[in-house]
């Protein structure tokens, strides 16, 4: 089985990915934009093979590139579980003739528009919406939705630019503060609570799923910087309050043709119970939700991943044992990390339910809370009740204090 297997040293969880795959038995060709001399020791024994390429996100340059590369050798597989590349192993696929989804199909899973497109053709229920290219397009469209409305990016990623408006003079300040935004999408506002909704998918269907609670809501965690964003993976599946957000994920999943791998949906349930369709990928969540997975199970969807990936199948227990809350902290003041305060209490009341503890330590730069979820580092903890679990969390989002300066 040679797998060529897109950017296998960043973002960093990456070489989990590849970990995985040499472990079910692949020999992975790896292409990035890494030198070759900075891939970490760690990862070299599970390539095969290595093309460092000037710029992975040119699509023409790569394929190009890879195509050259390859010539004589026989690949079974393209794959990538980064946002910004799914297209590109598409296309790779495309032109060597291989297994796996197209370029259309994959389409829908990154082109915003056209995802709520064939999701709403397949009758399910996605947020009232127009695509809009001037100002003109986003005043007629909010006559038509009316407030509150969203207004975002069409190729958005962690809020940037989303706006929620209430009333036409926020619309207005809005459209002066997104008019280096070429093409938005304006929305109906969804009141209630997000969810995601994360599969690993043999032939489009679920062979492991997953849902997590987004505490708050991420519009609101990604403007406020004093809140400490909370997601806690959801230990009961079966009760009757995910039942709508778990059945939309399932027939989502096969609107878009999903084909084998990750997708991470998000979702809104609103106060009557309707599930409501957020955005999809197919692809991992970022920002340690695969590890928040693992940790829910206690195993290694790294590597069931890429049996899935590459041998259709999935081995691993779906017994879920934990929730399992992480919790990102953001430090009071710029520069460099000087104090972390409330950590030594916190360890000793709930240090038996801590898995990982990995906040940024004094002396160094804080990290752009803004442009990262991973703020300033991390607290995870797990635990078999609900409540538990929440509690523990909300004890590190409130306890812990992190500090900068200078
Ligand atoms: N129609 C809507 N109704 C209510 N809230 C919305 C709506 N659209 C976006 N939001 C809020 O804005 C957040 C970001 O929007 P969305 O997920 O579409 O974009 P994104 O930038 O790709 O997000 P991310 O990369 O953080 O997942 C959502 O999680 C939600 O909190
Ligand atoms: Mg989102």
């Amino acid at each position: 089985m040679n797998v060529v297997f897109l950017a296998p040293s960043y973002p960093p969880e990456m070489q989990q990915y590849t970990r995985g795959l040499a472990e079910v038995g692949a020999n992975v060709f790896g292409v990035g934009d890494t030198p070759r001399r900075g891939l970490p020791p760690s990862l070299k024994p599970h390539l095969a093979d290595y093309l460092q390429v000037p710029r992975i996100m040119d699509e023409g340059d790569v394929i190009k590139r890879v195509s050259a590369w390859l010539r004589g050798r026989q690949i079974d597989r393209v794959l990538s579980n980064w946002e910004p590349l799914v297209i590109l192993a598409a296309r790779l696929r495309e032109r060597f003739g291989l297994p796996g989804m197209s370029v259309d199909t994959v389409l829908g899973f990154r082109d915003k528009q056209l995802m709520k497109e064939r999701v709403k053709a397949a009758g399910l229920r996605v947020p009232y919406s127009f695509k809009v290219k001037s100002e003109r397009e986003i005043r007629e469209a909010a006559e038509k939705i009316g407030y509150p409305l969203i207004l975002k990016p069409i190729a958005g990623a962690g809020s940037a630019d989303t706006y929620k408006c209430t009333s036409k003079p926020e619309l207005e300040s809005a459209i002066a503060a997104m008019r280096h935004v070429e093409v938005a999408s304006c929305e109906e506002f969804i009141d209630g609570e997000e969810f995601t909704y994360d599969t690993v998918c043999i032939g489009g269907r679920p062979a492991y799923e997953n849902v997590a609670a987004y505490l708050p809501k991420p519009l609101i965690a990604r403007t406020n910087e004093w809140i400490s964003p909370v997601i806690i993976t959801v230990r009961d599946l079966e009760q009757p309050k995910l039942k709508p957000g778990l059945t939309l994920g399932r027939k989502v999943l096969k609107a878009l043709e999903m084909g084998d791998g990750f997708t991470h949906m998000e979702w809104y349930l609103t106060s009557k119970g309707e599930a409501v369709f957020g955005e999809i990928g197919c692809r991992p969540g970022g920002a340690h939700l695969v590890d928040q997975m693992n940790y829910t199970g206690d195993i290694d969807l790294f590597r069931e991943w890429a049996r899935v990936a590459c041998w259709r199948s999935f081995e691993a227990s779906t017994r879920r044992k934990y929730n399992a809350g992480i919790i990102f902290k953001r430090a009071i003041g710029q520069g460099k990390i000087t104090r972390i305060t409330g950590l030594r209490e916190y360890l000793r009341r709930y240090g038996d339910a801590v898995v990982e503890e990995q906040l940024l330590r004094p002396g160094t730069q804080r990290r752009n809370w803004k442009q990262t979820l991973l703020s300033d580092g991390h607290l995870m903890v797990r635990h078999p009740n609900w409540d538990e679990a929440y509690k523990m969390s909300f004890a590190a989002a409130t306890d812990v204090t992190m500090y900068a300066g200078g």
